[in-house]
């Protein structure tokens, strides 16, 4: 498996507070079956701002503690960039060379969004794609302002989706996991992540036996793999 949305960078974000969290997260990971991990620490103006520089010294840290270790992982960086609208999203794009900005170097951008506050997805979208772009929306299952049909335009305007592991198996509620299974149903998902943070729980495999169990297996090997390897590596 590869996850594409985590936070276990540490001291650069709220996923873990110190190199051994980050290091026995990582381990988790790799107990799970995955074999490649997404580090894509939270961009979000006045929250969580750390220079570009910082962000890339505690990567490079990280993966030589991982190396010490042992830990037979691929680690990979970006930024989960939280949008908050349009003219937002502009200004991001405007000082893009600042941040990280996009997934391992590659054209994919990883967006979040306020999950009460409905904001013009689909213009950002579209501007994404203007801008050469690959726009992934993390976590579409959390907006309360996107129901499938919102979605499956989104998905037609270009974006390709991601939802949570612990959506499927029903930890982030009734209505999520309605949602995320109505998507699985009908092959709308291009990415399941864990989203993972320390102290919560990793359901990325539970997620994936799930799936296997209830849909086409090329379907989930795209979703939990394959997707990530063509986009993303
Ligand atoms: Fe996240």
């Amino acid at each position: 498996m590869i996850d594409i949305h985590t936070h276990f960078l540490p001291f650069v974000d709220d996923g873990s507070d110190s190199l051994k969290d980050s290091i026995n997260l990582i381990k988790e990971e790799k107990l799970l079956g995955v074999s490649d991990v997404f580090l894509t620490p939270h961009y979000r103006k006045e929250m969580f701002e750390e220079s570009k520089e910082k962000i890339i010294f505690e990567f490079n840290n990280f993966k030589n503690e991982i190396e010490k270790e042992k830990i037979d992982i691929n680690i990979y960086l970006g930024q989960e960039l939280f949008i908050r609208s349009v003219s937002h999203f502009r200004s991001i794009l405007e000082k893009r060379d600042e941040i990280i900005f996009d997934i391992n170097n590659s054209n994919c951008i990883l967006l979040e969004f306020s999950y009460t506050i409905p904001i013009n997805v689909e213009e950002i979208v579209h501007l994404s794609k203007v801008n050469k772009l690959q726009p992934i929306i993390a976590h579409v299952e959390r907006y309360e302002y996107l129901n499938i049909e919102k979605i499956f335009r989104l998905k037609m305007l270009g974006a390709l989706i991601q939802i949570n592991a612990s959506s499927i198996v029903g930890a982030d509620g009734r209505g999520a996991q309605k949602l995320v299974r109505k998507l699985l149903e009908n092959n709308l998902v291009d990415f399941v992540s864990s989203d993972m943070h320390q102290g919560r729980i990793n359901y990325l495999k539970k997620a994936y036996d799930y799936c296997i169990k209830n849909y086409d297996s090329e379907i989930v090997q795209n979703i939990f793999e394959n997707d990530a390897r063509e986009f993303l590596l």
